[in-house]
């Protein structure tokens, strides 16, 4: 078996834990996966999981869409920015953010300055795939969901390559994906 597909052992994951010292912060497009990979990284890693939508969803006693809706883009990224910087004020954790956060300059410059931005990447065939199979993001209620998430990545590939840290999330099951998180924690910290 090879390094790349090995996963880590119990005391392998403990030594790096011991490394953390700033919250985790999963960054990446939106169907990448950053919740289920944040909420089992976190799971390994002994670590609390908290995710920025729910967050802003709880803040603001509404959802997401609805948040878009009546109030807007404009004001849906002044709460999610509001919200990461109270997260990220509470210490080593997983964090894992709505697709457009670490887009922001101000916002990612908060998550530079302290967390370690974790940017999951996959290709479009399997964003798009995972995407349509919900129908709660505003952003793709305007048109052809495949073509929004194609021009929403290229947009956006130039902030989110900013992260130290990349990692592939593609096609397979989310835990290689959180194995390779945790090894290329373990050659970064
Ligand atoms: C968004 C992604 C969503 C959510 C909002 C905007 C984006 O989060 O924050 O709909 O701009 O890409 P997910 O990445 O969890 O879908």
């Amino acid at each position: 078996m090879t390094i790349e597909t090995r996963s880590l052992t119990g005391a392998e994951i403990k030594g790096i834990a011991a490394r953390i010292d700033r919250p985790l912060v999963l960054v990446g497009m939106m169907g990448v996966g950053k919740s289920t990979i944040g909420r089992k990284l976190a799971q390994l890693l002994d670590l609390p999981f908290r995710d920025a939508d729910d967050e802003i969803e709880r803040a603001a006693q509404m959802s997401v869409s609805e948040i878009f809706e009546r109030f807007g883009e404009a004001h849906f990224r002044d709460g999610e920015r509001r919200v990461i910087a109270r997260l990220l004020e509470s210490g080593s954790g997983v964090l894992a953010t709505g697709g457009g956060a670490f887009v922001q300059p101000d916002t990612r410059a908060l998550i530079h300055s302290k967390g370690i931005a974790i940017w999951l990447d996959s290709d479009v065939a399997t964003l798009v795939d995972r995407v349509t199979r919900k129908d709660t993001r505003p952003l793709l209620r305007g048109g052809d969901p495949a073509e929004i998430v194609a021009r929403l990545k290229a947009e956006r590939e130039s902030a989110y390559s900013e992260a130290p840290i990349k990692v592939m999330s593609d096609a397979g099951p989310h835990g290689e994906a959180v194995n390779r998180i945790l090894k290329a924690l373990d050659s970064w910290l």
